[in-house]
């Protein structure tokens, strides 16, 4: 079966096609306008997707080498992400769903994550514990088997990759501030700053990342820039381990509690490599099996849709052209 993928939830546009668990291509057009601004702006990312959302849907299968008429059914994201973005990649599929006269099926972005992982690590078997840490989401589940998922953790207000992306705009970095905080770590002491290491009250495992930027936000706010620019790999080295500690720490804990040694890790966030080496030694000192997803399919793609909705449509789902844009939905 050929499935063709569209993702269009936040600030990337991208399109793939998959024959069954194969990947034919995937295009993904990461909008630049947005660094400016140190975030998403919805507005400007709904525009950014309308102008590329063609463009990226024939790449897709010109890159393939199929030809249009061969493609079976269309995946397409329909939450959770930004109502005006998806909406654009939902009436996208619609109109190419009767043009062509074939199926669309909506999905999850977070059951997209779940498979970018899945599909590359064919080793993995149910039940396993799944992390995905993106710039929306913080969340770990129990994944019994594919849509039976138990919410073990969850963020009580930013996602660690809005942790990454608030930082490193308080800290004069780029959007997306992720990869920008890793690259200024490089050569920094991972405890030159004693950030915290927040813990949620009443809950024993949910995260909290809002008083972490608080207390960069002070510790700033005590320098002037040139100081801010000398300790530069510093800072951006001890908060970035702040984040993959307390990340970690949640794994090891819930993965004894459930007596689970299989982890996945997936979202944007799953490409740091501080995460990756951290990981790598908590997986080896505990017999745990972590593992990561390719860095292409860590953050946003249309891949992962494209493969979650092959399951779906060939389990025979369909979605109608009544289907509205989610943006809060959950797994
Ligand atoms: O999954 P994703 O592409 O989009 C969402 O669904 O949010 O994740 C984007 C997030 C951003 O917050 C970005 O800063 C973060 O992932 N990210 C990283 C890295 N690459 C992307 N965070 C830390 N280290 C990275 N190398
Ligand atoms: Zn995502």
């Amino acid at each position: 079966m050929i499935v063709l993928g569209i993702e269009s939830s936040c600030d990337e546009t991208s399109a793939s096609i998959v024959k069954d668990y194969e990947m034919l291509s995937n295009i993904v057009y990461s909008q630049e306008i947005h660094s400016e601004y140190g975030g998403v702006v919805p507005e400007l990312a709904s525009r950014e997707h309308q102008k590329n959302i063609t463009y990226v849907v024939n790449r897709a299968i010109h890159k393939s080498n199929i030809q249009k008429h061969e493609i079976d059914g269309i995946a397409v994201t329909y939450g959770a992400g930004l109502k005006g973005a998806l909406l654009v990649g939902l009436n996208f599929a619609k109109g190419m769903s009767m043009a062509l006269n074939i199926p669309y099926v909506g999905v999850n972005h977070l059951e997209g994550h779940l498979f970018s992982n899945i599909m590359e690590n064919t080793q993995i078997s149910f039940p396993f514990i799944s992390l995905i840490v993106s710039g929306g989401h913080t969340q770990i589940w129990r994944v019994n088997k594919i849509g039976n998922y138990d919410l073990l953790a969850n963020t009580v207000d930013d996602a660690a990759g809005e942790a990454f992306d608030k930082g490193a705009r308080l800290i004069g970095l780029s959007y997306p501030g992720g990869p920008e905080i890793q690259k200024a770590s490089v050569g920094g002491d991972t405890e030159y700053y004693p950030f915290p290491r927040p813990k949620v009250k009443k809950s024993k495992y949910d995260f909290s990342f809002s008083g972490l930027k608080t207390s960069l936000l002070y510790k700033v706010r005590k320098m002037d820039d040139k100081e801010v620019k000398k300790n530069l790999h510093h800072i951006a080295a001890s908060y970035q381990e702040a984040i993959v500690d307390t990340l970690l720490d949640r794994i090891s804990r819930i993965s004894k509690e459930e007596e689970i040694n299989q982890v996945s890790i997936a979202g944007g966030v799953a490409a740091n490599s501080r995460f990756r080496e951290k990981a790598a030694k908590l997986s080896s000192d505990n017999n745990l099996s972590i593992y990561f997803p390719p860095l292409s399919l860590c953050t946003d793609n249309a891949a992962m849709i494209a493969m979650a909705g092959y399951e779906k449509l060939k389990a025979g789902e369909r979605s109608d052209l009544s289907l509205e844009p989610n943006p809060n939905l959950s797994l």
